[in-house]
């Protein structure tokens, strides 16, 4: 039998421009191809290449048509086409102006992503656009939809930008581990100014057109077709001279203090992503447009995408954007697919309970147009309720300059006023009877086909389900602290759910603003099943030698926002030791250090105890003198002194690499496990809720793609090394899917959710 063998891309690191970047050795994509889209419209006339169409509209003007559905991408295609009709356009004497446009209301979403890691094909953008700017009739973009990326450098290099009021505009290629490279960085300052280019290139942030409009980076807003109006525009400045309409002609506008400027940028690009290289390479490009000639700008732009573009980082980020999108696309073990059923629509909704998630979740529903039926049982939490959600809500109208959404939210006391909503979100507390209770007084009063959803982290959605009349109308919908603001949504499928249920969930998180990401019902789901040995590792760690801090510098430093104590300290510690007792884990006094018959660390339950709770009473694994800066502890390193004396433990030194192996690994060998166990449909799942809910560096792509990074063998080696080590912490031995991925010369990501059907058809 032959043996297909897959080789794991190699990550080596390189010094560039003195800075250490990590590059992926064979450049090879793994993103999840994203699937082509039917061309709904056409228009008549000379069709270039089929993707960007050539008409002469209005007698003078000529009209060019971006055509790549969905969103008109910079393909090699599209890219011959504009090639080839602005020559067109050019050559025609009748043709006065030109206008560019995108078909389907979308003006561009720039470069085609799905293109990156095949060798370049087609024209270059760079002199492309520089030849729409040095053309000798004015060109004008007419955005519509988005201009994005490589459609705003396109349309930067026009001579005038004329933008519908409901269009977004961006250069969001540091998003993907880039910069914008045919010539954003260097165009966008001579417009803007620089700390506004800083911003919007280091961010990738989308903006609005009003916006755009107050930067100058459009010229003209209009409420009408987009098209039509830049096609007047562009009859009234036909003969007008076009020397300063060049952007690249213009001064790049210069504070001062150049270097404050920049040294200032510098330091927040470095804090926000920690190890991020691209928004480093954004602001060097942005310092190259303030202080060399256009050219030589241009010149610096290059190589420094040089250094990003086969970085490990570009291709963990646009990994993570195919990922994001792929996450809905989800089948049950039994073969339905929640995507092909079609959900439900959802007018109204409840949320009851409105605690600290309640609140967050009602938030959100409103703000995204939905009328919500919010209930609390008694009057005084109910009333501290719509005090803190209209803040809430005043406070985000605010800053996107909207009325805030109060009149979307009825409040009650009565359980029977969720009556006629389509949708329960139930938020109490974490208390099983209380929650099975709940379940069964909804189920008599709300209508007869409403959805119920419990927002509960750790229960079995079954046990829920079991309390309704039809339990294929009841899932989880799994929200993160604040709901409001976190995008990830785990929405889980218990035995009996419906696709129709799934989907409607799913469906209402994207109404959200969020990412729903469907997933099996088993304890601690799929993010806080993982969590778990990861945070149990830390604790193994501080036994053997460790501090809080050395334990987080070494997460940090990879990448995370926060290491795992200070996250413990920021959730409270009293929530784990909760989760802990309800298992039946914790014993007072905590000197026994094997529990269920394998090792356990009873250093959390121990600060419990000594109320220590965290953040929320000053003191946890770290103190907290009036602020949230967590400091360093003197009675903490006593009290874990004076812990591993008692247990006759030795402390050792323990390295940055053994941190990172041992919390890193044993979470990705449950992330395996989780695959294996379709809880999960696949590695992008898993990294998703990573990515968005636990603050895994986006640039190292999600655990799963990490490991793929890393090499399975080595995650596979590393596992059974600690393993004999530690032969009583049974999660570290490397379980059957990855000793399989590994028998099978480790396939790259985007090939395991072949495999996983493969072995769960045999099962
Ligand atoms: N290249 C290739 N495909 C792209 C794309 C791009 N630049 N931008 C979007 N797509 C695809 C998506 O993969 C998705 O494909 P699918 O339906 O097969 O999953 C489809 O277009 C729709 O995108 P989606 O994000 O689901 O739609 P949306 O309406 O929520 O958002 C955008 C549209 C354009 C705002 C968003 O897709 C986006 O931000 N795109 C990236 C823009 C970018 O970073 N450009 C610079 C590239 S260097
Ligand atoms: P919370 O204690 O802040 O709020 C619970 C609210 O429910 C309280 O306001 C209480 O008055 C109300 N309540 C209790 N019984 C009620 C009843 N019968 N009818 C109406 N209201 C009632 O709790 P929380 O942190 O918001 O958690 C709520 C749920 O969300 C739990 O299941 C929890 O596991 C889950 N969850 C919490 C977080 C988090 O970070 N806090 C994250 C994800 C999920």
């Amino acid at each position: 039998m032959k043996t297909q063998l897959w080789t794991d891309a190699v990550m080596t690191t390189r010094r560039i421009n003195g800075a250490k970047v990590e590059v992926v050795l064979p450049a090879k994509t793994s993103t999840v191809q994203s699937s082509a889209h039917a061309i709904k419209k056409k228009r008549n006339n000379f069709s270039c290449g089929k993707m960007a169409q050539y008409s002469r509209v209005s007698g003078t003007v000529g009209l060019i048509t971006l055509q790549n559905p969905p969103v008109n991408a910079l393909s090699a295609a599209v890219r011959q086409g504009i090639v080839d009709t602005v020559k067109r356009a050019l050559g025609d004497p009748e043709v006065k102006s030109v206008v560019i446009c995108g078909q389907n209301g979308v003006f561009c979403g720039g470069a085609d992503i799905r293109e990156f890691g095949s060798p370049m094909a087609g024209p270059p953008l760079v002199p492309m656009i520089h030849a729409i700017e040095a053309a000798g009739k004015p060109v004008v973009a007419a955005i519509e939809g988005v201009a994005l990326g490589g459609g705003l450098e396109l349309a930067l290099g026009c001579h005038y930008r004329i933008a519908h009021s409901k269009a977004k505009v961006g250069l969001p290629e540091v998003t993907l581990g880039l910069l914008p490279a045919a010539g954003g960085t260097q165009r966008l300052p001579r417009l803007t100014g620089l700390p506004a280019a800083i911003e919007l290139i280091t961010t990738g942030r989308h903006i609005t057109a009003a916006e755009a409009l107050k930067l100058s980076i459009v010229d003209q807003l209009t409420d009408q077709s987009g098209v039509d109006a830049a096609v007047k525009f562009a009859k009234s400045v036909a003969e007008q001279p076009l020397d300063a309409r060049r952007v690249s002609n213009l001064p790049c506008p210069c504070p001062p203090d150049l270097d404050a400027l920049f040294e200032a940028a510098m330091q927040k690009v470095r804090r926000r992503a920690r190890g991020a290289t691209a928004p480093v390479a954004c602001v060097q490009a942005l310092r190259a447009a303030a202080t060399l000639p256009y050219a030589r700008g241009m010149q610096r732009e290059e190589e420094l995408m040089a250094t990003l573009f086969t970085s490990g980082q570009a291709r963990a980020l646009q990994y993570a954007f195919f990922a994001q999108r792929a996450a809905g696309r989800w089948s049950m073990p039994s073969g339905a697919r929640w995507d092909g059923s079609e959900p439900k629509p959802v007018r109204k909704a409840a949320v009851v309970g409105l605690g600290t998630m309640g609140r967050g979740i009602t938030v959100s529903l409103a703000q995204a147009g939905l009328s919500v039926i919010a209930v609390e049982a008694e009057e005084k939490p109910l009333k501290e309720a719509k005090q803190a959600i209209s803040g809430m809500l005043q406070r985000g109208a605010a800053r996107r300059g909207e009325a805030p959404a109060l009149d979307l939210i009825t409040y009650s006391q009565n359980l029977r006023a969720v009556a006629d909503a389509d949708l329960v979100i139930e938020a109490v507390f974490e208390d099983a009877d209380l929650k099975k209770r709940l379940f069964r007084q909804l189920s008599a009063v709300c209508k007869p086909r409403a959805f119920l959803c419990t927002n509960t982290s750790s229960l079995d959605i079954d046990l829920l389900a079991a309390q309704s009349r039809l339990p294929e109308l009841v899932v989880g919908m799994h929200f993160f602290a604040p709901a409001h603001v976190m995008k990830l949504l785990e929405v889980v499928y218990g035995s009996r759910s419906s696709p129709e249920a799934v989907a409607t969930a799913v469906n209402l998180g994207k109404r959200m603003g969020k990412v729903g990401v469907a997933v099996g019902n088993c304890r601690g789901f799929v993010g806080n099943r993982m969590l778990s040995p990861y945070f149990e590792q830390g604790l193994f760690l501080l036994e053997e030698g460790a501090t809080p801090e050395s334990v987080d510098a070494a997460l940090e430093e990879f990448g995370f926002a926060m290491g795992l104590f200070r996250m413990s300290d920021l959730s409270g510690i009293d929530v784990g030791w909760r989760v802990r007792k309800a298992e039946g884990l914790v014993q007072p006094g905590a000197a026994v250090r094997v529990r269920q018959g394998r090792r356990y660390s009873p250093l959390g339950d121990l600060l419990y105890e000594q109320g220590r709770f965290g953040q929320k009473t000053g003191r946890g694994w770290y103190r907290y003198d009036n602020s949230r800066e967590a400091t360093p502890d003197p009675w903490l390193h006593g009290f874990l002194e004076a812990y591993r004396a008692r247990h006759g433990l030795a402390a050792r030194r323990i390295d940055r690499r053994e941190v990172l192996e041992r919390c890193l690994y044993a979470l990705i060998n449950e992330g395996f496990r989780i695959l294996e166990e379709g809880i999960a449909a696949g590695p992008e799942d898993v990294d998703v809720i990573y990515v968005l809910g636990y603050g895994w560096p986006k640039h190292r792509g999600g655990p799963m793609f990490y490991a793929s990074m890393v090499g399975l063998t080595k995650i596979s080696e590393r596992l059974e090394y600690y393993q004999q080590a530690h032969p009583d912490v049974p999660y570290l031995q490397p379980c059957s899917l990855l000793r399989r991925l590994v028998a099978s010369g480790s396939p790259p990501v985007h090939k395991w959710r072949e495999i996983i059907k493969k072995t769960h058809s045999h099962l």
